[in-house]
C-alpha cells in the first residue's frame, strides 16, 4: 500500500452545543489528551501521508492545540455550518494533488483504531470507490442508516429524511468513510442540499458515485470503536472505556493490579514488566515506571520516571521532574519535585523534596525540607552519595551536602558541608538535673492560688 499516497481529512468545526462548555469539543480530554489528539494518533499509526483538520469560527483554540502538538497538520477553516460535504470542501486544497486515498474522520470521534484504517485503505486499494464505516446498534435513532443491497451500500439516509421501513434498519453510519481521491472535489461539489436540514451531507456522496457506476462498500466495525462524544456524560462513558482498555493492555504487558478499576492511567503512561500497582494510583501524563518497581496504595505521580525496583509510596506524590533511580524508595507522605534519587536512595517519610538531586544510597529522614523557594527563585540543593540527613533538617537552597556527610536531626542547614563531616545546625540542649521534679512540687502547692487567679 506504500505505493497509494494517503491523506486523512478530519472534520472538527462542529459547535459542541451539548456539551455546555467554553472549551472546544474535540479539545475536551479522554486519558489525559484531547480527542482530536486520539484521532491524529490514530491516523499516524496507521501511515497515513498527511492530515488536515477542519476548524469552524472559533477554532482558534483548536488550531493553537495543533500547532503545539502537532505542527505538520494542516488546519482549514469552514465558514458556517452547512454540513460535513462543505467541511471537506473547506480543505480542498489539501485535496488539490488527489491523494489516491482520503479518509474523513470526525474529530469527536476518538477510538477508531489504526488496524480499521489500514483495513478502509486496503478497501480502497482493491478498487473500491468509497468505503464507509458501519456498526450495529440496538437504538439507531439519530444515526443515519447504511442500506445495504447484495454487499453494495446503496445510500446513507440520515434519520430525518427516512421512510418508516429505512428506520428500521439497524446498521448505521459511524461517519468514517474512504474515498478514492481521484476527482473527489469535483464530486463533492455535485452533492446538494435538498434534505430535511438543509446541508450539504458527504453521506450523498454514496449515491453520486453509485450513479456513477462506481463501487460503493461498507464496512463493519465494532460500535465501541466508533463511539461519538457530544455530551459529557458520553465524555465520561468514553473515559471509562479508554481506562478499562488502558489497563487490560498493561495487564496483558505484565503489570499486576491489584484492583484494576481504581488505577487511573494516562494515554502515555509507560509501565514495565512485574511492576506491581496497588489500589487508588493515579498515573498523569508522562510517567514511565522500570520493570519490577513497586508503587503501593494512593500515590499520585505526574511527570516522573521511576527506575527498576524502586517502590513508591504508600501515599506518595511525584510531581513533574521527579526522578527516582533503581531501588529508590519513597515512602508515605514524601512529595518530590524536579529532582533526582540516585539508586537505593530512601526518602522514606513525610518530607519534600524539590529542586534537588540525591545521591546513590543516601538516606533522607522523616521530616526532612529541602527549602528551594525563597519568594523569588527556586534553588538547588545537592546531596552527595551516601550522605545522611537526620529527621527533622531543613535544608536551604542552595547548599550542597557533600558524598557521605551526616547532618544531625533538627538541623537548619544553610551553609555547604564537606564530604564526610558532620554537620549539626541546632541550638545547643541545655540539662538541668531535677528541675523537672522541681517544676511539678512548686506547682502542686500553688495550685489553689493559680485557680484563684
Ligand atoms: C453524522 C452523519 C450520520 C452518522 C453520524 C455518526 C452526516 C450527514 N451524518 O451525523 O450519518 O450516523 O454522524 O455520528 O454526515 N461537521 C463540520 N461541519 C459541518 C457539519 C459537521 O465540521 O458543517 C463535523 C462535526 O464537527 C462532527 C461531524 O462533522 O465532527 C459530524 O457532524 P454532526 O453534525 O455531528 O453529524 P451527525 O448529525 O451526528
Ligand atoms: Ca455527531
Amino acid at each position: 500500500m506504500a505505493k497509494h499516497t494517503s491523506l486523512a481529512v478530519i472534520l472538527a468545526a462542529g459547535e459542541g452545543k451539548r456539551m455546555r462548555s467554553d472549551r472546544a469539543k474535540v479539545l475536551h480530554e479522554i486519558g489525559g489528551r484531547p480527542m482530536l489528539g486520539h484521532v491524529l494518533s490514530s491516523v499516524a499509526a496507521a501511515r497515513i501521508d498527511r492530515a488536515a483538520v477542519v476548524v469552524g469560527v472559533g477554532g482558534d483554540t483548536v488550531a493553537d492545540y495543533l500547532r503545539d502538538s502537532a505542527p505538520e497538520v494542516a488546519v482549514y477553516r469552514q465558514k458556517g455550518q452547512h454540513g460535513t460535504a462543505h467541511a471537506v470542501l473547506a480543505a480542498r486544497r489539501a485535496l488539490a494533488d488527489e491523494p489516491d486515498h482520503v479518509l474523513v474522520l470526525y474529530g469527536d470521534t476518538p477510538f477508531v483504531t489504526p488496524a480499521t484504517l489500514r483495513r478502509v485503505r486496503q478497501r480502497l486499494a482493491r478498487g473500491a470507490d468509497v468505503v464507509v464505516l458501519g456498526f450495529r446498534s440496538d437504538d439507531p435513532t439519530g444515526y443515519g442508516r447504511l442500506l445495504v443491497e447484495k454487499g453494495r451500500l446503496l445510500a446513507i439516509r440520515e434519520q430525518a429524511d427516512a421512510s418508516a421501513d429505512e428506520l428500521d434498519v439497524d446498521l448505521c453510519n459511524a461517519g468514517i468513510m474512504g474515498f478514492a481521491g481521484a476527482g473527489l472535489v469535483r464530486r463533492l461539489k455535485r452533492i446538494g442540499n435538498g434534505n430535511a436540514k438543509g446541508e450539504f451531507y458527504l453521506t450523498d456522496m454514496v449515491e453520486v458515485v453509485n450513479r456513477a457506476g462506481g463501487r460503493v462498500v461498507a464496512m463493519e466495525v465494532a460500535a465501541a470503536e466508533v463511539l461519538g462524544i457530544n455530551a459529557r456524560v458520553e465524555l465520561a462513558a468514553a473515559e471509562a472505556a479508554f481506562q478499562a482498555r488502558a489497563r487490560r493492555e498493561a495487564m496483558a504487558a505484565g503489570v499486576t493490579m491489584i484492583a484494576p478499576e481504581t488505577v487511573w492511567l494516562t494515554h502515555d503512561t509507560k509501565l514495565g514488566r512485574d511492576v506491581v500497582i496497588e489500589p487508588n494510583v493515579f498515573f498523569g501524563p508522562g510517567v514511565t515506571v522500570g520493570a519490577g518497581a513497586t508503587i503501593l496504595a494512593n500515590s499520585h505521580i505526574v511527570g516522573a520516571t521511576i527506575a527498576e525496583n524502586a517502590r513508591i509510596g504508600p501515599f506518595a506524590r511525584l510531581r513533574p521532574g521527579a526522578r527516582i533511580g533503581e531501588g529508590a524508595r519513597v515512602g508515605n507522605f514524601v512529595e518530590v519535585k524536579n529532582a533526582e534519587l540516585g539508586k537505593g536512595a530512601k526518602v522514606n517519610h513525610l518530607t519534600y523534596i524539590g529542586d534537588a538531586s540525591i545521591g546513590a544510597a543516601a538516606n533522607i529522614g522523616a521530616g526532612t525540607i529541602t527549602c528551594n523557594y525563597d519568594g523569588f527563585t527556586k534553588h538547588r540543593t545537592e546531596i552527595g552519595d551516601g550522605a545522611f540527613i537526620g529527621s527533622n533538617s531543613s535544608l536551604i537552597a542552595p547548599v550542597t551536602v557533600g558524598d557521605g556527610a551526616y547532618i544531625g536531626s533538627g538541623s537548619v542547614i544553610s551553609r555547604n558541608v564537606e564530604d564526610d563531616a558532620l554537620a549539626v545546625g541546632r541550638a545547643r540542649q541545655i540539662d538541668r538535673p531535677g528541675w523537672a521534679a522541681g517544676f511539678r512540687r512548686r506547682h502542686a502547692g500553688n495550685r489553689k492560688a493559680t485557680k484563684k487567679r
